[in-house]
């Protein structure tokens, strides 16, 4: 049994007071807080080692080496990659995202599938290069409360296409798609799938070998890790076929002149694409944020979001002047629930009002259009606008449900009485 009451006690955040004020929070979509065991594995790193992970040889690199080493292990182990070469550091989503786009071979009038529910780094990247890799973009419609008609998938797809990028779990409906079936079709046709697993990674079981995902993109800082890493995951034959992304330092085994021509001998993945001088405690910490992850283990987590998705959907939906956006089956949707709210024009007051001071806490949610204006506009709503979002992670709890559904009662009534 998990003692969901003891894990509050991991995340200093939590026992901070802004103005003698308690803090709600209810934005880990967003960022998650971080326990205390990741912030000792980035306290150790600058304490103890602060060194070189890599490119020196002695005591001090070597340790870092190693701590870096064991944390890629525990990565690949967490999503049950065939082996550690299959995991490479990046900083965040966004960039392996565009490590896919500009570093994998596309011929003249290959087709790229990607969706209206893509967070903005989901479909830029691929954007970015088309015109210049002579590709076309297509777009699957999900419907207005974020649900994929599979056969969309099946009437897009052909011969030409290359690949199909989508968000797993989105960031705005909280659904997640069916990335199995996605994949089959994706694979009858030759083609390759890219999961954004940002929001998905953090909440649910990655099984890459389950999946057959070829690669999946996350971010560690919405799943208790560090800012500024994250990870690609890519099957070893693809990424030795892909060209280079960001190339120099540490990608490549060899450099000669030749006839005045630079001729470069590239390293084999992970090290071709890690460019430079790595996030050495980033990646330590992420490390540990996976062994949190794995104590509680993925399935616990799975369900305890599970009850609390719904309370938070259900809470929202008791005040009439709220219009939640998703699904209204709350058993489709995971870990947060956009809305808005009657007679107020900019989602962004929401927000205001909640982290102002509401029975003497700060309640902390996201507004705007969380980088998923097509969606906004798909389901007529102006990014301007946005939506409200709450979301929820390890350390919510049923009080803090409570406590924003009594402070958006006290909005309604001031606003809609
Ligand atoms: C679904 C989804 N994809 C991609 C991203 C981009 O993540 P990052 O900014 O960490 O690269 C986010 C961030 O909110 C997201 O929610």
């Amino acid at each position: 049994m998990v003692n969901w009451t003891q894990i509050r006690d991991d995340f200093p955040t939590l026992k901070r007071k802004i103005d003698d004020k308690s803090i709600v929070y209810l934005d880990s979509a967003c960022n998650s807080l971080k326990p205390q065991q990741v912030i000792d594995a980035l306290c150790y790193y600058y304490t103890n080692l602060g060194a070189c992970g890599g490119r020196s040889i002695h005591s001090l690199a070597r340790e870092t080496t190693e701590l870096r080493d064991d944390a890629r292990e525990k990565i690949a182990k967490h999503i049950n990659a065939r082996n550690t070469n299959e995991i490479i550091w990046v900083r965040n989503t966004t960039e392996a995202i565009n490590l896919i786009a500009n570093a994998l071979h596309f011929e003249k009038g290959q087709e790229i599938i990607t969706t209206n529910l893509e967070h903005h780094s989901g479909v830029l990247p691929f954007h970015k290069v088309m015109g210049r890799k002579n590709l076309k973009l297509k777009i699957v419609e999900a419907d207005k409360s974020g649900l994929f008609d599979i056969e969309d998938f099946e009437k897009t797809i052909n011969k030409n296409t290359r690949l199909i990028s989508i968000v797993h779990t989105s960031n705005t409906t909280g659904t997640t798609a069916p990335l199995e079936e996605i994949i089959k079709i994706a694979h009858d046709y030759g083609a390759l799938v890219l999961s954004d697993d940002a929001q998905y990674f953090p909440h649910k079981k990655t099984d890459v070998q389950k999946s057959d995902a070829d690669f999946c993109a996350v971010s560690m800082h919405k799943a208790l890790g560090p800012s500024g890493i994250g990870f690609l995951y890519g099957k070893e034959h693809l990424l030795k076929e892909m060209d280079s992304f960001l190339v120099g330092g540490d990608t490549i085994e060899d450099v000669k002149y030749i006839d005045g021509k630079v001729v470069p001998t590239y390293l084999e993945p992970p090290h071709k694409f890690e460019a430079g001088l790595q996030n050495y405690a980033g990646e330590i910490g992420s490390g540990a944020a996976v062994d949190y992850l794995d104590s509680i283990g993925m399935e616990n987590i799975e369900a305890r979001e599970h009850i609390l998705t719904e309370k938070l959907q259900k809470a929202l939906e008791s005040i009439s002047s709220i219009n939640t956006i998703g699904p209204k089956d709350p058993s489709q949707r995971s870990g947060l629930v956009a809305f808005q709210m009657k007679n107020i024009e900019t989602t962004g007051d929401i927000a205001n009002y909640l982290d102002s001071d509401v029975e003497g806490n700060k309640i902390m949610i996201r507004a705007g259009a969380h980088c998923t204006n097509p969606f906004h506009y798909h389901i007529g709503i102006t990014p301007s606008t946005g939506t409200a979002r709450a979301s929820i992670y390890v350390y919510n709890n049923e009080d803090d449900i409570k406590l924003l559904k009594d402070a958006l009662e006290d909005l309604d009534k001031i606003v809609n009485s």
